[in-house]
């Protein structure tokens, strides 16, 4: 039996928040979050589709060019009672925000230059996935308040390991936690005497090594993190909870692959595991058959009547291993289903070229929404 995803159900039934794309990288999330919020927005709601690094092209053609964290009207998306409105992810502006809504004025300005803050706030590993969940939560709350959107429909970084952003606000929690940030906030703290002897020695010898510059900014830096980030962790247990509840819905986009449906099964039973709740997969980029009655078999044995110099014969061969391909592929998605017969999907066939208008985000779109599996 097959267990089809429903798309339309999904983005119709009012209950539904927040749909977030997620999937290992290049498979389509961003083109996939970018259409299914199209599609809702033109079905009537009222959308933001908060997307991380789009194609230049496509985010030409929704209107975000900038790196500016506004979300803004996509021109031309819909003309009914829906609206789409997107916005680029900018990490390090998020970050900045974040400061400036935590700390005092000069307190905030302090922290923007603090060299450490620089760094962390554009490299630190996990930052990105962190401040995707940092903006969702921040759009959401500003959402409830104002009416102003019905669904958030959010894009996920290319992350190396799948599901970083899920662990990003644990790792930054145990980062902010670590011992050696402990022992940089001790002096800030405390009186100068309670400072260990060991403390002294470490920064004394790492002031001789390093410049006594460096260790006043480090240390700055340390009790700004105190200060200002002690709310942040706080918001992002609650986007976690956020993502748990009952209005948001997952969906994991692969390409149909060995490797790829590994990950998706990966992902699926990760979000199990952290129990948030999943619509579904998404099958992009799906070989189509040509769907004539001319099995692998007969064309190959044409091929060997007509020689391998003809041209027909090339074009047989073509169409023999697209047939071979569309076979694989739906062998590959069948093994998934029947290892997880509770996990709905939809297959979303390969398009000629990529997806850079609205046009093509319609059709990605129906395709979502009315794709048959060949099977
Ligand atoms: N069904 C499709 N048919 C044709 N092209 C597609 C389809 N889906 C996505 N693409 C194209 O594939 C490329 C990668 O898609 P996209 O940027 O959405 O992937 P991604 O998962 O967001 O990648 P990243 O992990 O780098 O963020 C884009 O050029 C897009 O236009
Ligand atoms: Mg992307």
């Amino acid at each position: 039996m097959k267990n089809e995803l429903d798309i339309d159900g999904l983005l119709d039934d009012r209950q539904t928040r927040i749909i977030v794309c997620c999937g290992s990288g290049g498979v389509g999330k961003t083109t996939t979050s970018a259409a299914l919020a199209l599609r809702a927005a033109e079905r009537g709601r009222k959308v933001v589709v908060l997307t991380i690094d789009p194609a230049r092209r496509l985010a030409q053609s929704m209107g975000i060019e900038q790196l500016d964290n506004t979300p803004r009207p996509v021109p031309g998306a819909s003309e009914g009672e829906g609206s789409l409105d997107a916005m680029m992810l900018d990490m390090k502006r998020t970050f900045d925000e974040v400061v400036l809504s935590q700390a005092t004025p000069e307190k905030a300005e302090q922290i923007l230059h603090n060299p450490f803050y620089i760094a962390l706030s554009s490299s630190f590993a996990g930052t990105q996935e962190y401040m995707a969940m940092e903006k969702l939560g921040q759009l959401y709350r500003d959402a409830e308040a104002s009416g102003s959107y019905d669904l958030i429909v959010v894009d996920t970084p290319p992350s190396r390991s799948a599901l970083d952003f899920l662990d990003a606000p644990e790792r930054l929690s145990s980062f902010l936690d670590g011992r050696f940030i402990r022992m940089m906030l001790a002096p800030a703290r405390g009186p100068a005497r309670l400072m260990s002897a060991g403390f002294s020695l470490v920064t004394g010898a790492l002031s001789k090594v390093l410049g006594g510059q460096f260790l006043k900014d480090l240390q700055m830096f340390v009790s700004a993190l105190d200060t200002v980030f002690g709310g942040f962790r706080a918001r992002a247990q609650q986007t976690y909870a956020l993502l748990q509840a009952r209005g948001t819905a997952f969906l994991v986009v692969a390409a149909p692959e060995d490797d790829a449906l590994r990950e998706a099964a990966y992902f699926v039973e990760r979000l199990q595991g952290d129990r948030m709740p999943l619509a579904g997969l998404v099958v992009n980029r799906a070989a189509v058959s040509d769907h004539t009655d001319l099995s692998v078999a007969a064309a190959m044995a044409a091929t060997e009547r007509l020689g391998a110099e003809s041209v027909t014969a090339g074009l047989l061969r073509i169409h023999a291993d697209r047939e071979r391909l569309v076979a694989r592929q739906r062998t590959l998605r069948q093994r998934f289903a029947a290892a997880h017969p509770q996990v709905a999907s939809v297959v979303v066939p390969a398009l000629a070229g990529d997806v850079h208008d609205l046009d093509g985000l319609r059709e990605i779109g129906r395709l979502l929404a009315g794709a048959r599996a060949e099977d």
